[in-house]
C-alpha cells in the first residue's frame, strides 16, 4: 500500500440533519487515528452543513454533473460541489451505472468536470454476478478503467479508484482475497500503463460489504489502498471500527 490507508463513507440516499452527529463523532474519532485518511459523502442536502461541523475529515459529493453550470434540472456541478466545501466526488458508483444509465463515457465527463474543477475524484468500477460467473470479470473491469478514467496524467494524483463488485453491494457477500488481490494487480497495472509512474501512486480502494468484520482481511490484501463504505458508514461505531481496522494491528 503506498500512502495512507483511505477510508470514504457513502451514505447513498440516507440522512438529514439529524445524522450530522455521526459525522462529529466519526471527525473526533479520526482525529485519534491519523495514519489513515477519512472522508464522508453524505448526499447534496448535507454537504454543506458536514463540510462545517468536521475538521479532520474529508466532505465529497456522491456524483456531479459533467458541465459546469446551464439548464439541467435537479443537477449539481463539480464547482458547486467544491463550493460547499467538499473536496471529492465519487463518480460511477453502480447504483449511478445502472439506475440511471451512467456510460462509461459519462463517467469519465464527470470525472474530468471534478478534475477540472480542482477537486479529487473517485471512479467506481466493478462487474455484476452475471459477468463474474461468466469469467467475464476481469475484461468488463479492465474496460470500464479504460473508458471511465480521465487521461491527464498532470491530474492523476487527484485520482482514486474504488474496485466495488456489483454483486458486493449491499448483500453482506464479499469476494475472496484472491479475487480481490488479482483484481487490484489488474487494475494497478493498467493505471501504471495510463499514468507512468503516478498510476503507481494512485489509491485502489476496495469496496462492497465492507463491516467491522471483515476490514481487516480485505484491507491486509495487496494492492488495497483502503476502503468504501456504504451501510456500515451511517453509524459512528461501526465506521470507525474500520478506520480502526485500516490504522493496523496495535491502534485502539
Ligand atoms: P455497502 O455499499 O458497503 O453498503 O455494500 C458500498 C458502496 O456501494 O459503495
Amino acid at each position: 500500500m503506498t500512502g495512507r490507508p483511505y477510508i470514504v463513507g457513502n451514505w447513498k440516499m440516507n440522512g438529514t440533519r439529524a445524522l450530522l452527529a455521526e459525522a462529529r463523532a466519526i471527525d473526533r474519532g479520526a482525529a485519534r487515528q491519523p495514519g489513515v485518511r477519512v472522508a464522508i459523502a453524505p448526499p447534496f442536502t448535507l454537504l454543506g452543513a458536514m463540510a462545517e461541523a468536521v475538521q479532520e475529515i474529508a466532505v465529497g459529493g456522491q456524483d456531479c454533473h459533467a458541465k459546469a453550470f446551464g439548464a439541467f434540472t435537479g443537477d449539481v456541478s463539480a464547482a458547486m460541489v467544491a463550493d460547499a466545501g467538499g473536496t471529492f466526488v465519487i463518480v460511477g458508483h453502480s447504483e449511478r451505472r445502472s439506475l440511471h444509465g451512467e456510460t462509461s463515457a459519462i463517467v469519465r465527463a464527470k470525472a474530468e468536470a471534478a478534475l477540472a474543477a480542482g477537486i479529487e475524484v473517485i471512479v467506481c468500477v466493478g462487474e455484476t454476478e452475471a459477468e463474474r460467473n461468466a469469467d467475464a470479470a476481469e475484461t468488463i473491469v479492465a474496460g470500464q478503467v479504460a473508458e471511465s478514467l480521465p487521461r491527464d496524467v498532470e491530474a492523476a494524483a487527484r485520482i482514486t479508484v474504488a474496485y466495488e463488485p456489483v454483486w458486493a453491494i449491499g448483500t453482506g457477500r464479499v469476494p475472496s482475497g484472491d479475487d480481490v488481490a488479482v483484481m487490484h494487480a489488474r487494475i494497478r497495472a493498467q493505471l501504471v500503463e495510463l499514468f507512468g509512474e503516478t498510476g503507481a501512486d494512485v489509491a485502489i480502494l476496495y469496496g462492497g460489504s465492507v463491516n467491522p468484520g471483515n476490514a481487516s482481511e480485505l484491507l491486509s490484501v495487496a494492492e488495497v489502498g483502503g476502503a468504501l463504505v456504504g451501510g456500515a458508514s451511517l453509524s459512528a461505531e461501526s465506521f470507525l471500527a474500520i478506520v480502526l481496522a485500516a490504522a493496523g494491528p496495535g491502534e485502539e
